[in-house]
């Protein structure tokens, strides 16, 4: 397998370096082939879609719902539960005004972890402020692992609404036995919401197998476009939740003193939506069957022992979270170095990753880090890369020391 040929951008050199692409979680880089989707969809077949009566319209309109009938059919739902949003943000967002001003009250409590992005914390925030909810935040273990027990305890409560968890988080890359939690929650009629922002470009998801009510991601970390992403909800629910933006396209009808919302999904897709970046997103699902799953895997699970043996190898980096069972997402803490003095230094050289806080500030107070230098990978890097990086790194650390 030689996927790095299908990536243009891989050959790109900075001061006569070329790239080593480690900044995946933030957003992957995208194949040829979705490029020429999104392009060909410019080209040949540009117009707006569901209005026009004619020919180009009804082309436009039936590549953007054959694009929605692939994205549901590459997490295992109907297309008439895949809305398009704007991505990950945007689609937790629409739940908690939707569905979340509508089914809670002051008091009823929703439950998190600690290793949330701010996507799914700020939201919940925002509805604590407006409604008086709470927020019960399931704590992470030393290990980076969810503390199980503290959260079937939080489950318990006899007010919990909603469960919204990351599958995996974006600084620790540990992946979360979200089908056993999700699984206890349903038993309990709790709502889930699965941010799988992280994981749908690295693991096959099922919705029904991991009994999500609702499952958010956005198509720019799965080698698709930016700017478009999808909420996936249970029928039963979207047909129940008030729309979330009004205008065009959302409607049944429209009068002076009201108006009908129209079907699922157009009632939460108000104004022209993201049509060629949807076909992207169809495209780069396409091309992930293509390269397959057993090849993703394989190569990311290569990845992922050769740097866990390098960090391991090197007692001046502390990892964040240890467990086997992940992501090929590492981030980093080396005492007196800050993190982005770090990643300049490594990037004047082409290496690209990350400094900060990755937006959970949470998960960065708790372990009392207040930024750490972190390492995406996905199954076009190669373990040559992992060496030249490494390398690299200890020549800044020697520099300074
Ligand atoms: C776990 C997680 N959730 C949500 C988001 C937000 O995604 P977006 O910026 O595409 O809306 C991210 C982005 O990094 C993420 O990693």
């Amino acid at each position: 397998m030689n996927p790095r040929s299908d990536f243009p951008i891989l050959n790109k050199t900075i001061n006569g370096e070329t790239i080593v692409y480690f900044d995946n979680a933030a957003t992957t880089q995208k194949p040829q082939i979705v490029i020429d989707a999104v392009s060909n969809f410019y080209t040949n077949s540009n117009a707006n879609v569901h209005r026009g009566i004619n020919p180009l319209a009804e082309e436009a309109t039936k590549l953007y719902e054959d694009a929605r009938a692939t994205v549901a059919q590459f997490i295992g739902a109907a297309s008439k539960e895949i809305i398009f949003t704007r991505g990950t943000t945007e689609s937790i967002n629409l739940v908690a005004r939707a569905w979340g001003e509508a089914s809670l009250q002051a008091g009823d409590i929703v439950v998190l972890s600690q290793a949330e992005h701010h996507a799914n914390y700020v939201p919940w925030l925002q509805l604590k402020e407006k409604l008086g909810i709470k927020l019960a935040v399931i704590p992470v273990l030393a290990s980076g692992e969810l503390d199980l027990q503290a959260a079937k305890k939080l489950l318990a409560e006899p007010r919990v609404k909603l469960l919204t968890l990351s599958q995996a988080s974006n600084v620790l890359g540990i992946i979360n036995p979200i089908k056993e939690l999700f699984a206890e929650a349903r038993d309990l009629g709790i709502v889930t919401l699965l941010d799988a922002a992280q994981t749908v470009g690295h693991l096959p998801i099922d919705v029904l197998d991991l009994h999500c009510d609702f499952l958010v991601a956005s198509a720019h970390k799965l080698y698709g476009p930016t700017g478009v992403g999808i909420l996936f909800g249970r029928a039963e629910l979207l047909a129940k939740m008030p729309p979330f933006l009004g205008g065009g396209g959302m409607i049944a009808s429209v009068a002076t003193d009201s108006f009908v919302a129209g079907p699922v999904p157009e009632k939460f897709e108000a104004g022209t939506p993201p049509i060629a970046e949807a076909i992207g997103m169809a495209a780069a699902c396409d091309y992930i069957k293509q390269v397959s799953w057993t090849e993703i895997i394989k190569q990311e699970e290569t990845l992922t022992e050769y740097a866990t043996q390098k960090l391991v190898e090197r007692p001046y980096i502390k990892l964040l979270g240890t467990a086997l069972k992940r992501l090929p997402v590492f981030s980093l803490v080396i005492n007196d170095l800050h993190a982005h003095d770090l990643a300049d230094l490594l990037g004047q050289a082409g290496f690209i990753t990350r400094a900060g806080h990755h937006c959970a500030q949470p998960l960065h107070d708790s372990l009392g880090v207040v930024a750490s230098l972190r390492l995406s990978l996905s199954f076009y890097n190669t373990t040559e890369e992992l060496d030249r990086f490494f390398s690299a790194l200890d020549q800044v650390y020697q520099s300074f020391n």
